[in-house]
C-alpha cells in the first residue's frame, strides 16, 4: 500500500473516495472546507448522533464518494482507538476504491509521530486477509494508495509511517504463518521460516533438533515431540544490537503447530483452532523482526519451541514422568497440558545457555484464559508485579490489553506432585487454570530473574470479523513487546 501525507485541502482530494472522520458529540470543524458540500451537512443534522467509532456511512455526491467514518468521544481518542479508525476506513473500501484521501482527525493527545505510526499501522492490518491465500474466487483488493490529510506538514508524521510499516509488516508476516493450516504448517514448515528471516535480517540461528535437544537433558520439550511423526524443533534466533551491554532479552514462544490434545484427545467442536497454537512462537518471531528493522539497540533472543501434539505410540501417557532441563521431574497428568510442558524446557534454554537478563514467554496456553478475559485482555503472570506492570502501561501507549494476574506464592501448592516434583495440571482440578500453567513454567527458571508469562489464548485471533481486521490470527503482542523494548 502506498501511503502519503498530504496537505493540500481535502476539498481539493481528487482519489476515488474521501475518508472523513466524524466525532461524536464533538464539533467536527476539522473538516469544514468540505462542510460546504450539503449532502454531508444534511446527513450530519439529520444523524446529530452519527460517530460511534467504526460506525461508517458512505454519502455520494455528483462529483464525489465520501465515506463517514465514526472516531467516538473526542477526549478518548487514543492510539489503539485511531489504528482501528484508520483500519475501518482501509478495510471498507478495499475491494471498492484505487485511491482514497483519508483527512485525518484533529487530536490533542497524539503527536505527529504517534498518529503516522497508529494510522499506518491501522491501514496494513486491515488489509492482511486470510482468505486471500487459499480462496479461489476472491474479491479483488483494488486499494493501492492512499493519503493522508494533515493540515501542516511536520516531519513526525513520517517517522511515525516509517515505524508503523515496519511493525505492521512484522505482525502481519506473524499473522499469515499462524493462519496457516497445520497440514502446511509444520514445525520444518517454521523452521524454514526462521531459516529465511535468519538469512535476510542476518542474525544467528541455533536449532536443536529431537536428537540434540534429548542429549541436552530436555526431557519434558521431548516427552511432546514424542507424540508427532514430524520432526519437532528447539529454535534460538539471536540478534545483538548493543554487543557491549550485557543485558539480554529473551522471548520466548509456544509452537504448537497443532494441539490434538495427545491421548486426552480435544472434543471436535472448534478443534480446527488449534491450528493456532503456534501463535506464541509466531509473535516471538514477529518481536524479533521489529526490532532488529527497527534497528534498536538492544540484544534479545527468541526461543521458539516448535512441535505438534499429537496422538501416536510413542505419545506422552498420563502417569509417565520425565526430567525437564532444569532437572525438576515432571509428572504427566494430562496430555493436553502440552504447552507449558515444553516452554519449561525453553526458559530454561533461555536463561541457562543465553545468558537472558528478561524473560518473556508467550503462550496460547489455557482456555482458562478465556473463561477470565475473554478476548478482550491478554493474561499477564510476572514473577516481579513491577515488571509486569511495565508491560502493561507499554500495551496502553499502543492500543494493545493487557491485564496482570496473581501470582504470589500461594498458588504454589498447586502444582507439588505426589511422585514427581510438579505436575502439569493444578489441584484442585480447573481451578486457577491458567494462574497454575504460569507456575509451571516458572519452574523452569533459576535465581530472580524477571520473568513474566503472557497467556495469550484468548487475544491470539478472532472468530469474528472485526470493522478494522478480518478473521484470522491478530498477531498479538508485538507492538507492546517492542514498546517495552524501546
Ligand atoms: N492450546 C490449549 C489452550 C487453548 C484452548 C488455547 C482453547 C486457545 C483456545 C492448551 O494446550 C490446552 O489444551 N490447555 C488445557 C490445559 C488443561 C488440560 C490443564 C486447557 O486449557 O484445557
Ligand atoms: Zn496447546
Ligand atoms: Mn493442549
Amino acid at each position: 500500500m502506498k501511503l502519503q501525507f498530504s496537505t493540500s485541502p481535502i476539498s481539493t482530494a481528487s482519489s476515488d473516495y474521501i475518508a472523513l472522520p466524524v466525532f461524536e458529540n464533538a464539533s467536527n470543524e476539522a473538516f469544514k472546507d468540505v462542510l460546504k458540500d450539503e449532502a454531508i451537512n444534511n446527513f450530519l443534522k439529520n444523524n446529530p448522533k452519527f460517530g460511534k467509532l467504526y460506525e461508517t456511512q458512505a454519502l455520494f455526491t455528483k462529483d464525489k464518494k465520501y465515506l463517514l467514518v465514526g472516531v467516538g468521544k473526542k477526549e478518548e481518542v487514543n492510539f489503539g482507538k485511531l489504528q482501528n479508525f484508520a483500519g475501518t476506513v482501509a478495510k471498507s473500501l478495499l475491494t471498492k476504491a484505487n485511491s482514497l484521501s483519508l483527512l485525518l482527525p484533529r487530536l490533542d493527545s497524539l503527536n505527529a509521530e504517534k498518529v503516522g505510526e497508529a494510522v499506518s499501522i491501522g491501514i496494513e492490518l486491515a488489509s492482511y486477509n486470510p482468505a486471500a491465500e487459499f480462496k479461489s474466487e476472491k474479491e479483488k483488493v483494488t486499494l493501492t494508495s492512499v493519503q493522508l490529510v494533515v493540515e501542516k506538514a511536520e516531519r513526525g508524521y513520517q517517522e511515525g509511517l516509517k515505524k508503523g510499516v515496519i511493525l505492521a509488516e512484522s505482525i502481519n508476516s506473524s499473522r499469515k504463518l499462524a493462519d496457516l493450516p497445520a497440514n502446511i504448517m509444520t514445525p520444518t514448515y517454521f523452521l524454514d521460516e526462521v531459516k529465511k528471516v535468519a538469512k535476510e535480517l542476518k542474525l544467528k540461528a541455533t536449532v536443536l533438533a529431537e536428537a540434540q535437544a534429548k542429549r541436552k537433558g530436555m526431557g519434558a520439550f521431548i516427552a511432546v515431540a514424542a507424540g508427532s511423526d514430524i520432526p519437532s524443533y528447539m529454535i534460538a534466533l539471536e540478534y545483538l544490537g548493543n554487543p557491549r551491554s550485557k543485558e539480554k532479552w529473551a522471548f520466548v514462544g509456544k509452537g504448537v503447530t497443532f494441539d490434538s490434545g495427545g491421548l486426552y484427545m480435544k472434543p471436535a467442536p472448534h478443534m480446527n483452532e488449534m491450528k493456532y497454537d503456534m501463535s506464541g512462537a509466531a509473535n516471538v518471531l514477529g518481536t524479533i523482526r521489529s526490532i532488529v528493522r527497527l534497528g534498536l539497540k538492544v540484544n534479545a533472543v527468541g526461543i521458539m519451541a516448535v512441535t505438534e501434539n499429537m496422538i501416536h505410540a510413542n505419545a506422552m501417557k498420563p502417569g509417565d514422568i520425565v526430567k525437564s532441563y532444569s532437572g525438576k521431574t515432571i509428572e504427566i497428568l494430562h496430555t493436553d497440558a502440552e504447552g507449558r510442558v515444553i516452554l519449561i524446557d525453553a526458559v530454561t534454554y533461555a536463561q541457562k545457555d543465553f545468558k537472558a537478563t528478561k524473560i518473556v514467554d508467550m503462550a496460547t496456553l489455557t482456555g482458562a484464559m478465556l473463561v477470565a478475559l475473554s478476548n478482550v485482555y491478554t493474561g499477564v503472570f510476572p514473577n516481579k508485579p513491577e515488571f509486569g506492570n511495565q508491560l502493561t502501561e507499554a500495551g496502553k501507549a499502543v492500543g494493545e490489553n493487557f491485564w496482570s494476574m496473581p501470582m504470589t506464592s500461594e498458588f504454589d501448592e498447586m502444582i507439588k506432585g505426589d511422585f514427581a516434583d510438579i505436575i502439569n495440571t493444578g489441584k484442585p482440578d480447573r481451578e486457577a487454570g491458567s494462574i497454575v500453567g504460569a507456575k509451571f513454567i516458572e519452574q523452569g527458571l533459576t535465581g530472580d530473574i524477571p520473568w513474566m508469562h503472557l497467556d495469550i489464548a484468548g487475544t491470539a485471533w478472532d472468530t469474528k470479523p472485526k470493522p478494522f481486521r478480518f478473521i484470522g490470527a491478530t498477531g498479538v503482542g508485538i507492538k507492546t513487546l517492542v514498546e517495552l523494548v524501546c
